[in-house]
Parts: structure tokens; C-alpha cells; sequence
């Protein structure tokens, strides 16, 4: 049998399509803990039985390894922003996301599609995870859809439904900025992100970005087309062109990340991710590739070998 390589299975588990969750139960000290899942699952109607899986890696893992009671909220198309909230905000997310309390205290997302209040009934250790198996004392759901989870990226079959309108497709338009052995990126509480602006069509990508730059007071030598994808779940049209600082006073909200430590943050989309991981290698060798894809796959062609 082959090693099995952690990453690539994680890419092949990542092909299973889910729904959203953000777990939630009180910690030792009665504080509110949560985290986004998507290892949700029913399990049993009689017993109500689901279960989730919080990972050992997570602050909170302690806390639902010890809980008698936790709560699931299943969030609802639209809610991507408190899905990245519970996933990487290291603040205090309950002060973010409106929620409310339920029969044992534990917080509630308000505006999911379906919650379900639970007494803890096992946890049972599973590899790098546990496997926490929750009894159902009460639920509620509202009409609407939920939020759904495929190879690394949200998607809304609403907006999906909407994207086969061509004429509600979106374009963004954005730059990869180098100054001085780095790159220019926008700090958010979702992650990080390029400089972007939403062009009318496809035909004015260039002046729309250049227009934007200029307007942050940033004056930049546009270069070539460095990535172009579509995101057919939000209904978006990327594309991406290197581009050279000439004039460097940081605006703010930016910050100046060197190459080697780009694959060690946290982006605000995993399609962002991979564009700068490619970056980061490809900035090493002045090799870089144009990308023609989707949000998760594509190819990539040689477009130029600086010296
Ligand atoms: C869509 C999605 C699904 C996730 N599913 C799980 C999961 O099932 N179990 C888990 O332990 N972490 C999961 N995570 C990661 C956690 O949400 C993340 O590591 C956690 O919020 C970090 O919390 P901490 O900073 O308190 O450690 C998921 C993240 C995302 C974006």
C-alpha cells in the first residue's frame, strides 16, 4: 500500500460535499466556546442522535472533550462571514455574531437554518479528532437554505441557481503587488487579501484596477495576468495580474508580507491561498505561471523568466 499523503487525502475528503455547523458549549469557567464544522452528521431518530468532530488541534477542544451538554446551529446560505469567524478569528467570536442563548445557556447562531440543543450522550477518540455524539433535547429549523461546503470553498445553491445568469456575473479584478521581496496585502478578520476592485465586464479589468490602486495611493507597474478563474458558486469572474510597486507608501489596512512567509498565513479564500502559495514558490525562481481555471482546479501556463 502507498504512503498515504495527509494533504491529498485531505483534498479527496474535501471533495465530499457538506453543510456548515458552528459547534458550541460552555468551557469549565461557564465562557462560550464555538468552532465552524463541517463534520457534522445525524446519526439516530430513536434516540435522536448527530455527531460532530472537533479536531485536538482546536483551543476549544478540552471544553467539548469534557461538556454534558453542547449545541449545533447549521448555518444558513449568506452566513460564510460567521463560518470564517468561528474558523480563524482568534478574538472573541460570540461579540461578533448576533446569538442567543438556549435551555442550558449555550449560544445559538441566530439566522441558521436549523439548531439542535444536546446532551452530551459519548465521545469516543478517533485518530487526530474525538467523535462527539450529542442527544437531541430540543431543534428547531426555518424555511431557507443552508450553506454549503465543497473542495475548500462555500457555495449557496441560490447563488448558483443565479451565476447561470451571465448577466449576474461579477468580475474582480485584482493585483499581485510586489515591494521589495514581498507583497502587498489587505488585512481582514476573515484573512488576507489582495488589492481588488469589481469591474462592470471583462473588457476594463485593467483600468478598474488601475483606478483603484491610484485611488489607495499606490502607483504600481501593472504586469502580466498572473491567474483567472471563475467561482461559479458565488458567481464571480477572477482575475489577477502581477504587478511592481514604483511608488511605496503603504495605505491602510496593507501590509507588506515577505514571499517566505506567505504559506504560513491565513487568506480569506482558499482559492487566494493557493494563488499565493503558487506565488511564493514561483517568486524563488522568477518562474512564474499564468493560472486558467475554476476555483479548484485548472492549469497553469509559463508566461515569462525574469532573470
Ligand atoms: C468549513 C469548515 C469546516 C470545519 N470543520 C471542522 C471540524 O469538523 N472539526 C474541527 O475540529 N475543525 C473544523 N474546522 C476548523 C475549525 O473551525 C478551526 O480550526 C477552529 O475554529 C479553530 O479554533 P481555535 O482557534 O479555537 O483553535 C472547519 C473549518 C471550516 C472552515
Amino acid at each position: 500500500m502507498s504512503e498515504i499523503e495527509p494533504r491529498e487525502l485531505r483534498d479527496a475528503f474535501g471533495r465530499f460535499m457538506t453543510g456548515v455547523t458552528v459547534v458550541t458549549c460552555l468551557d469549565e469557567a461557564g465562557r462560550p466556546v464555538g468552532f465552524t464544522a463541517n463534520s457534522f452528521s445525524s446519526v439516530s431518530l430513536s434516540p435522536p442522535l448527530l455527531l460532530v468532530c472537533p479536531g485536538k488541534f482546536l483551543s476549544s477542544f478540552k471544553a467539548f472533550s469534557a461538556c454534558s451538554s453542547f449545541a449545533v446551529s447549521v448555518l444558513s446560505e449568506g452566513q460564510e462571514d460567521i463560518a470564517n469567524v468561528f474558523a480563524g478569528y482568534k478574538g472573541d467570536r460570540f461579540a461578533r455574531v448576533d446569538h442567543t442563548p438556549n435551555c442550558d445557556g449555550i449560544p445559538l447562531i441566530d439566522g441558521a437554518v436549523a439548531s439542535f440543543s444536546c446532551r452530551t450522550h459519548q465521545v469516543m477518540p478517533a485518530g487526530d479528532h474525538s467523535i462527539l455524539v450529542g442527544e437531541v433535547r430540543e431543534f428547531a429549523q426555518s424555511p431557507g437554505r443552508g450553506l454549503g461546503y465543497s473542495g475548500g470553498q462555500f457555495f449557496s445553491l441560490g447563488l448558483e441557481h443565479k451565476a447561470r445568469d451571465p448577466g449576474a456575473r461579477k468580475n474582480i479584478c485584482g493585483a499581485l503587488v510586489e515591494v521589495d521581496g514581498g507583497v502587498l496585502l489587505k488585512a481582514s478578520p476573515e484573512g488576507y487579501g489582495l488589492p481588488e476592485c469589481v469591474a462592470p465586464d471583462r473588457t476594463s479589468l485593467r483600468v478598474c484596477l488601475r483606478n483603484e490602486l491610484q485611488e489607495l495611493g499606490m502607483d504600481v507597474e501593472l504586469g502580466p495576468v498572473y491567474s483567472v478563474f471563475d467561482d461559479p458558486s458565488q458567481g464571480i469572474h477572477f482575475a489577477y495580474l502581477l504587478a511592481k510597486a514604483t511608488h511605496v507608501s503603504l495605505p491602510a489596512g496593507f501590509e507588506r508580507i515577505p514571499f517566505s512567509e506567505l504559506p504560513g498565513l491565513t487568506f480569506k479564500s482558499a482559492a487566494t491561498a493557493r494563488m499565493l502559495e503558487r506565488f511564493a514558490e514561483e517568486a524563488r525562481t522568477r518562474n512564474f505561471n499564468l493560472y486558467l481555471g475554476d476555483a479548484v482546479s485548472g492549469e497553469t501556463h509559463q508566461i515569462q523568466e525574469r532573470a
